[in-house]
């Protein structure tokens, strides 16, 4: 790839999700434009650039920024943000409903992927905040990639990552696909019915909810941004949290040398203060 289709295509990148890629990334970015070559039957990165530079290309636009970005992710990953949700988070939040009056316990997935990080929030709530605990509880899930989104609404996974969830886990929550889904499973309509999915670029405009949330996870995204977009995402995300609702992100990415108004409570685990910021 030369220079300069290296720079254009990284530039547009930014441009379109703020993802940055350092001159490391080349031999990856690389890699991934030979899947939108195939795709498009174009024969050189170079012609694929001038694809890109015409104005009917946002949905190519759309499968670039798919290609490049990173969906990696798994059922209850970094598991203490679930402990955590569990026994302090929930049990903290339902002892103020009471005086605030919330209808509902809210939550916000804000780089969703495939629906591993939802699922397992969803499966979370159900546990610690069951039906009869008389607060129901509600998930948005948001993710920058169309594609991805699709496979989180379809909520089918694969027999081997589903397997690593205890068998009473899989047993309440899932479907084990027959016929053509022999090897599948799928998330019980029941449990889905509590998410909601939405394309969102988590940069650009103000997300479409109007009220505010108890907890949102924003995890393992904000390690591809610049500190300058990092800090400008945290803003936007304690705008939205009620008084003392709490920010959770990924582990490798600490917010030390952001400016921001949130509490640490534990490495990963940010808290809105009580009082108005
Ligand atoms: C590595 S996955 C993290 C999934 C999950 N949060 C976890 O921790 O396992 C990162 C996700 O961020 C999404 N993403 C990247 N840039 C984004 C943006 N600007 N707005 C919203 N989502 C974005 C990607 O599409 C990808 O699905």
């Amino acid at each position: 790839m030369r220079d300069s289709e290296f720079e254009f295509i990284r530039t547009l990148v930014y441009e379109h999700s703020r993802i940055q890629l350092g001159p490391d990334k080349r031999e990856l970015v690389a890699a991934r434009l030979g899947k939108r070559l195939r795709a498009t039957q174009l024969p050189t990165i170079g012609e694929y650039c001038e694809l890109l530079q015409s104005p009917q290309s946002e949905d190519e636009r759309a499968h670039l920024i798919d290609a490049i970005s990173t969906n990696h992710t798994f059922f209850f990953r970094e598991n203490s943000h679930f402990d955590f949700v569990r026994t302090q988070l929930v049990p903290e939040m339902k002892v103020r409903q009471a005086k605030e009056r919330w209808p509902r316990f809210y939550a916000w997935s804000a780089a969703c992927s495939s629906g591993e990080e939802p699922y397992s929030l969803a499966m979370t709530l159900n546990e610690c905040l069951p039906a009869s605990a008389g607060w129901p509880w509600h998930i948005e899930c948001t993710d920058i990639s169309h594609k991805i989104l699709a496979k989180a609404r379809a909520a089918i996974y694969k027999a081997d990552v589903v397997a690593k969830l205890p068998a009473a886990q899989i047993k309440t929550y899932f479907q084990r696909g027959v016929g053509p889904q022999e090897g599948n499973f799928r998330v019980r309509p029941g449990l889905q019915a509590a998410l909601s999915f939405h394309q969102l670029n988590l940069l650009e405009g103000e997300p479409p909810f109007r009220d505010p949330f108890h907890v949102i996870f924003c995890r393992n995204v904000m390690i591809y941004f610049d500190r300058k977009t990092q800090e400008e995402l945290v803003n936007k995300l304690t705008r939205r949290l009620v008084p003392g609702g709490y920010l959770l992100v990924g582990h490798s990415e600490s917010l030390t040398g952001i400016r921001h108004s949130l509490h640490m409570v534990k490495p990963a685990v940010y808290r809105r203060p009580l009082s108005a910021v």
